[in-house]
């Protein structure tokens, strides 16, 4: 199975998305639907690998670009049509090469379109002989696509779209998804002679088909996977596959042994792993190359960003990014967790606790109302409510280190960069600017001052 160039079309605005962004950079479970699409098509390792842009042409091509370094951007004119966007790649491709074999052309507004749904479409084609075949499928409600026509033997005859359709072509339910193979020949010739005679006034790529069948034979082949093939026109779409696709993935991890206790509100990633017996609360959100290890418990309302959650951590009513959490520690309820956080084991964030680059050693604890950014921490050192650490001197974000078994008052503040030892212990509100050294007391001074008698002015 080669082929010889893919082509996936992003030149369409997405009106229907009502947006100023290009419906193919909208997001699909993290990821654009462009970049899932390329992605997918990747994975059959095509000679070339297209992209047709128009809408916002430099945006699209920069995304397609940083998907793939090696993607061919192709700028379609502004004559519009899946099928003109086709006859603009095609231009292109033929001048820079000699295109044989198979050409795959896909849409880009299909976020679910999955690599062994393509890979059984090429096989399928290139096992029929046929000159072109479509990827159908069958749905409840076909609104929208262009529906298969065939003839009373089963071959396809025709593509018609749905502002283009009677009465009885409107009630047939398999319809074209929007990705095709095709010989590279025959597709050069049967999209010669698009016109634009009908309602859209485009040129349809589907009519491509009716001229294809002149020349050779058309095939169809089904998608296994209705929703591998849903494409997205508008936001409710959207939201509709969003919720089906995350079902399955929730469905995944609780038949492999993953609580989840309410899946309509759990959101779950594609790249996310769970280890077993992991508890997912409601309200919570799993994304990026998040990572939680064996019997963790993440939620209620946490939301997690590329973090690694090691063994039996629990996170409750946080946002981590970018972070790691060691074994058993816990974090929240209402942890800010910013990129860079390092924790070891049995550590305590929260609540109401905000970290930047601050590293934690075993043990340690930080457990109320604190600001710690740019910060080392030995182990089983405990930081006393309400302590800051002012690491921003209005240019440079400095650190602060403090060493292990020390004992943080409350209220203190730590001006970085500052350097506090081991088995320290602070008194309550000190201000520390100048190092401490190990095995030692350190206060500062704020002195109580009474005035007697003293009454508001109000009162007066
Ligand atoms: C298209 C198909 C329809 C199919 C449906 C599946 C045609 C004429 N119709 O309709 O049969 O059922 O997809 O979702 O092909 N695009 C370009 N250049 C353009 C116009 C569109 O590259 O000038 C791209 C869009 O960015 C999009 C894709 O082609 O990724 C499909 O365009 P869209 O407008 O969504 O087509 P549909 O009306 O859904
Ligand atoms: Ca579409």
């Amino acid at each position: 199975m080669a082929l010889s160039a893919a082509i996936i079309l992003a030149a369409g605005e997405g009106t229907r998305m009502c947006s100023s962004k290009p419906k193919v950079l909208h997001e699909f479970a993290g990821k654009t639907f462009l970049q899932r699409v390329m992605a997918s098509v990747g994975q059959l390792e095509p000679e070339t690998l297209a992209v047709v842009v128009h809408y916002q042409a430099d945006r699209v091509s920069e995304a397609a670009r940083s998907y793939d370094a090696n993607v061919d951007i192709v700028n379609q004119d502004d004559i519009p049509g899946t099928g003109r966007a086709v006859q603009c790649a095609m231009a292109q491709l033929t001048q820079e090469r000699n295109l044989h074999g198979s050409v795959l052309i896909a849409a880009s507004d299909m976020p679910l379109l999955d690599s062994v749904t393509l890979k059984k479409l090429v096989a399928f084609h290139e096992q029929s002989g046929d000159g072109a075949t479509v990827l159908t499928t069958i749905l409840d409600n076909p609104t929208g696509y262009g529906r298969i026509i065939r003839d009373r033997d089963g071959h396809v005859l025709r593509i018609v779209e749905q502002k283009d359709a009677n009465r009885s072509e409107l009630a047939v339910q398999e319809v074209n998804t929007s990705v095709y193979v095709f010989d590279a020949d025959l597709l050069a010739e049967a999209i010669a002679n698009l016109d634009n005679h009908n309602a859209q006034g485009e040129f349809y790529l589907t009519d491509a088909l009716e001229t294809a069948k002149t020349r050779g034979t058309v095939g169809a082949f089904a998608a296994p996977d209705p929703l591998s093939v849903e494409g997205v026109n508008d936001r409710l779409q959207l939201a509709a596959l969003s919720k089906a696709h995350n079902r399955r993935v929730c469905e995944h991890w609780m038949l492999n042994g993953v609580t989840i206790l309410d899946p309509d509100t759990t959101w779950i990633e594609d790249d996310v792993e769970l280890a077993q017996d992991v508890t997912v609360l409601p309200g919570s959100f799993l994304k990026g190359h998040t990572v939680i290890g064996q019997n963790a418990v993440v939620g209620p309302y946490t939301t997690l960003i590329d973090a690694i959650v090691d063994a039996e951590a629990v996170v409750e009513r946080s946002r981590v990014q970018g972070s790691h959490i060691g074994r058993a520690a816990n974090i929240g309820p209402w942890t800010y967790m910013r990129p860079g956080n390092e924790l070891g084991e049995e550590t305590k964030a929260g609540a109401f606790v905000e970290m930047k680059k601050a590293h934690i050693g075993n043990g340690t604890k930080v457990p109320h109302l604190s600001y710690v950014g740019d910060a080392e921490l030995g182990e089983h050192t405990n930081i006393g409510g309400g302590t800051i650490t002012a690491n921003y001197d209005g240019v440079h974000k400095n650190r602060t280190h403090i060493g292990s078994n020390v004992h943080v008052g409350a209220g203190n503040l730590f001006v970085a960069p500052v350097e506090v030892g081991d088995s320290v212990t602070t008194g309550a509100g000190s201000v520390i600017r100048h190092a401490v050294p190990d095995d030692s007391m350190v206060y500062s001074e704020n002195t109580q001052h009474i005035v007697e008698g003293w009454k508001p002015a109000w009162e007066r």
